[in-house]
């Protein structure tokens, strides 16, 4: 009798000990985490930037958190959130990887008081989405056209234009920028655009609906995918007119297509010279604007996003009201938002901008000069 108390006691202590351990694991002190984190994907530099900034600025701080990836599916993002609202978290932080998608998530999190931070790209159609932190997204389109437009060399330059996925709010956001300034140049005959019949049809309009840009992004989205940019463009180059190459201009949405969509390019004889944009200034990327191989990428500053939306999170556990400098509509409400400006990087600041200014190291790229 004695015996197997004994052994009931020393396996309740076992039992105890390892409920402890598992409490302390990844979330710290308690078994409690403040603040979720879920961001799209592992399989993009730019979610892992953001990862990587993350985890420098949670250091020393007393709250919580943990960070989780949703790996491009929607269904995992809110398994992700469910998994953090059982961990009794405060605040949820969240990347959409469907804007539309995750208005399920953000719902669940509301019902359970938590307040929601979209983070970078917004969510859409819910009143559930407190705040918004993110860069000025029509400011990135902007760039990459106006930069398009300074380097046009002569009348009549073969335009191709790629976009974000539609899922993506944001893809929206840097088309409609980049659609302010090149349309001018469009409707005057400076470029003739080479790759989607929807943006010939709309050329002549200055401001375009939703609808409008959904057709054209329809025609052009590289869908976030290196992999269907690539094919994309070497469907387009395939099908194009000689006098469709030569001296090229190309509206890529980001680093990781504009790569894809230079290579393709820089391999046909028959295109003389390519201008590409890009945004993220992800290493492989700066790599490439340093080589000539991408023309320029916009610098969005990971560090300063990460600043802002954990210091939301932190005003409100701390039960103080977030700043913000501005909203956005979600299509159900106007979500009060903190928006972060961009920097044009392209050879003549790369080493200022990102080097100088501490965001990479010099011995990240060669031939930097
Ligand atoms: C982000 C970009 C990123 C893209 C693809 C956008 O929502 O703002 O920085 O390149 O998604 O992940």
């Amino acid at each position: 009798m004695k015996k197997g108390f004994k052994i009931v006691s020393l396996m309740l202590v076992i039992a105890l000990f390892a409920a402890m351990a598992a409490a302390c694991g990844k979330t710290g002190s308690g078994s409690k985490v403040s603040v979720g984190i879920v961001l799209p994907t592992k399989d993009e530099p730019r979610w892992v930037q953001d990862e990587t900034r993350f985890k420098d600025a949670l250091k020393g701080t007393k709250y919580t958190t943990e960070i989780l990836f949703s790996q491009g599916s929607s269904a995992k993002e809110k398994e992700n959130v469910e998994t953090l609202i059982n961990k009794g978290i405060k605040v949820l932080i969240i990347c959409p990887q469907d804007g539309d998608a995750a208005a399920a998530a953000a719902d669940a999190a509301k019902k359970e008081g938590i307040k929601v931070i979209s983070y970078d790209r917004l969510i859409n159609k819910t009143d559930a989405v407190d705040y918004y932190v993110t860069f000025d997204s029509i400011a990135v389109g902007e760039a990459q056209a106006k930069y398009l437009v300074d380097k046009v060399k002569g009348q009549g330059q073969p335009l191709y234009l790629y976009a974000g996925a539609a899922s993506d709010n944001n893809a929206f956001l840097f088309f409609e920028g980049a659609w302010n300034v090149l349309q001018p140049k469009i409707a005057d005959g400076t470029f003739k655009i080479a790759n989607s019949s929807e943006a010939i049809a709309l050329k002549d309009k200055a401001k375009l609906t939703r609808e409008e840009m959904s057709k054209i992004i329809s025609q052009v989205t590289t869908n976030w995918d290196a992999n269907e940019a690539k094919n994309k463009a070497q469907t387009h180059l395939t099908a194009a007119a000689a006098d469709m190459k030569g001296d090229v201009s190309i509206l890529a949405p980001n680093d990781g297509t504009a790569r894809s969509i230079a290579d393709v390019f820089g391999a046909d004889k028959a295109v003389k010279s390519y201008v590409v944009t890009g945004q993220d200034a992800e290493k492989a990327s700066v790599q490439y604007v340093i080589d000539g191989k991408q023309s320029m990428t916009v610098f969005k500053d990971v560090r300063t996003l990460v600043k802002d939306a954990m210091g939301m999170a932190v005003d409100i556990l701390d039960g103080k009201t977030p700043t913000t400098t501005g909203e956005y509509d979600n299509g159900k409400k106007k979500v009060q938002a903190k928006q972060t400006p961009v920097i044009v990087v392209d050879q003549a600041n790369v080493k200022k901008a990102l080097i100088d200014s501490g965001y990479y190291t010099a011995g990240d790229f060669k031939n930097l000069k």
